[in-house]
């Protein structure tokens, strides 16, 4: 029963046929939109986390994460090319492993995608109130209108955090009306960030505050820090993957691609690579600069993210100013050696370019809904289309309600921890499915073969389980009590209700802005 009703591949495709789209992105656009769904929240605000995780070992845990994903890069280029439809993880879980897996993968996406839409939305609040309203309009916003409350990891004081509704609100609005984000508006938006970080980095790693004696010791938290704990520089990893989530979008691209094989590798690896090596340089520049040694607690184990120990020792002066304790981690470092006005435009920059990031995020969402209701999985009522914007206006309001009341109420760590345990789940199966269609798709048509699967894809796999079990005990938790409130509603409505359970072999999407 696990693997029974899997999806036609024939069927998959013919979808994607009749919507088949122009091939008009080359290399650098793929690229330029991969650097775009990837940097945001994770470099501009969890380095902070990161650093309490890991301390100067930070650098090191952005190679591990930026390895892990390349790897899985690799596979998504080769299904995203086979199979270019919609519900990415999802719809590929589908086609080899069947129904229920494929529920388990679209219930995780939301983890990934609506869930990373709340973090990057509390990590545009950080920026929002302390540059916008504090540096500029003089403006403080007390804690209980932009804080998480104390007892969830927020701040003292805090109850809620009212920029975050109020972003994820706009986003929601303007992805109901029928907005998406232009490659123009994109390209701009990623200008923006690169300037930003690069202006950080030169204006770091040169300075006169860069000393050596920052980076010592390297690992105050060790390689790895304890399972369960979330410190140590693998725990630190587990985290700051957050800032690589997003990639997989790329190859959704992967049917507008012209000549993929080539292409969609290239934009996939090159995004990577070139957020790797920045991340890494960001970090150094930071840590070099003021320091980033952990905040340790009495059992010499740095106190936990988002734990309200931390946030009790943050509120102290002797602490404040740590870059621990940094809600705008970058903006922060470049005001504390003395350049406020970059560290203002960094601000800036974050504020303008971070909704992008939640955008592209909360669209993913909303597509995956979609689909999951067009194969019958969610009610139809979900995938109903607005006559006048021409979206799936349902999903997009439910989704938009979910994201700001987890953005409400819970601090951006424990959000990307969470978001990232639903992402190393999908992208764990994801390799899987490549390597099942090796097998069971032999002869099908491959725009790109991901090289050595058979070494790529176990490694995936072995890397989103290692990452998986370094996240905190909290985050790791809520995967299986998410998939089992996920199986609840799979038995009680979803297999009744499938498409593919009742022998509807297909139904046309209908037509989407
Ligand atoms: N990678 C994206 C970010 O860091 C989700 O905001």
């Amino acid at each position: 029963m696990i693997f029974g009703r899997v999806k036609p591949l024939d069927a998959i495709l013919a979808t994607a046929e009749r919507k088949s789209l122009h091939r008009t992105l080359g290399w650098f656009q793929l690229t330029l939109f991969g650097i775009g769904c990837v940097i945001g929240t994770g470099i501009f605000v969890l380095t902070a986390a990161g650093a309490q995780k890991a301390g100067p070992g930070l650098m090191l845990a952005f190679a591990i994460a930026g390895a892990i994903c390349i790897v899985a890069a690799l596979c998504y280029a080769e299904i995203a090319a086979m199979i270019p439809v919609a519900g990415s993880a999802y719809t590929y879980t589908y086609s080899t492993m069947g129904e229920l897996l494929a529920w388990t993968v679209g219930w995780a996406l939301i983890l990934e995608y609506a869930v990373a839409a709340s973090a990057v939305a509390v990590g545009w609040s950080g920026y929002f109130s302390g540059t916008i309203l504090n540096q500029f309009l003089g403006i403080h916003l007390p804690a209980w209108l932009s804080a998480a409350p104390l007892a969830l990891g927020g701040a003292p004081g805090g109850f809620i955090n009212l920029p975050a509704v109020l972003i994820a609100g706009l986003i929601t609005w303007l992805l109901m009306i029928g907005t998406t984000e232009s490659a123009r508006v994109n390209a701009v938006l990623v200008a923006i960030k690169v300037i930003a970080l690069t202006a950080f980095v030169a204006l770091t790693l040169p300075s006169d505050s860069f000393t050596a004696g920052h980076f010592n010791p390297f690992l105050p938290a060790g390689v790895f820090g304890g399972f369960g704990t979330g410190v140590g520089a693998v725990g630190a990893a587990a985290t700051i993957f957050f800032a690589y989530v997003g990639f997989d979008a790329v190859s959704t691209a992967a049917e507008e691609t012209k000549n993929p094989q080539r292409n969609v590798p290239i934009g996939l690896i090159g995004s990577l690579l070139f957020c790797t090596i920045f991340y890494i340089l960001v970090a150094a520049g930071a840590i070099g600069t003021i320091g980033g040694q952990p905040i340790m607690g009495p059992n010499g184990i740095p106190f936990p993210t988002g734990s309200e120990e931390l946030a009790r020792q943050c509120a102290l002066p002797r602490y404040a100013d740590m870059l621990v304790c940094s809600n705008e981690a970058l903006a922060h470092v470049l005001r504390a050696i003395g350049w406020s006005k970059v560290g203002n435009m960094l601000g800036i920059a974050a504020f303008l370019a971070l909704p992008s990031v939640i955008l592209i995020l909360m669209f993913g969402q909303t597509r995956i809904f979609f689909v999951m209701s067009r194969d019958g999985l969610l009610p139809d009522k979900l995938s109903a289309v607005h006559p006048k914007w021409k979206t799936p206006y349902v999903v997009t309001a439910m989704t938009g309600i979910g994201v700001a009341f987890a953005a409400a109420f819970l601090p951006v760590g424990q959000l990307a921890d969470i978001a990232n345990a639903g992402t190393l789940y999908a992208f764990m199966m994801v390799a899987i499915a490549v390597m099942i269609l090796r097998r069971t798709a032999r002869d099908h048509k491959r725009d790109f073969r991901t090289p050595a699967l058979w070494l790529v894809g176990p490694l995936t796999i072995v890397g989103c389980v290692f990452l998986f079990f370094n996240l905190p005990s909290a985050a790791m938790l809520v995967l299986p009590i998410w998939g089992a409130v996920g199986l609840v509603i799979y038995f009680a409505y979803s297999r009744h209700h499938s498409h593919v359970g009742r022998g509807i072999v297909d139904a046309d999407e209908a037509p989407l802005h």
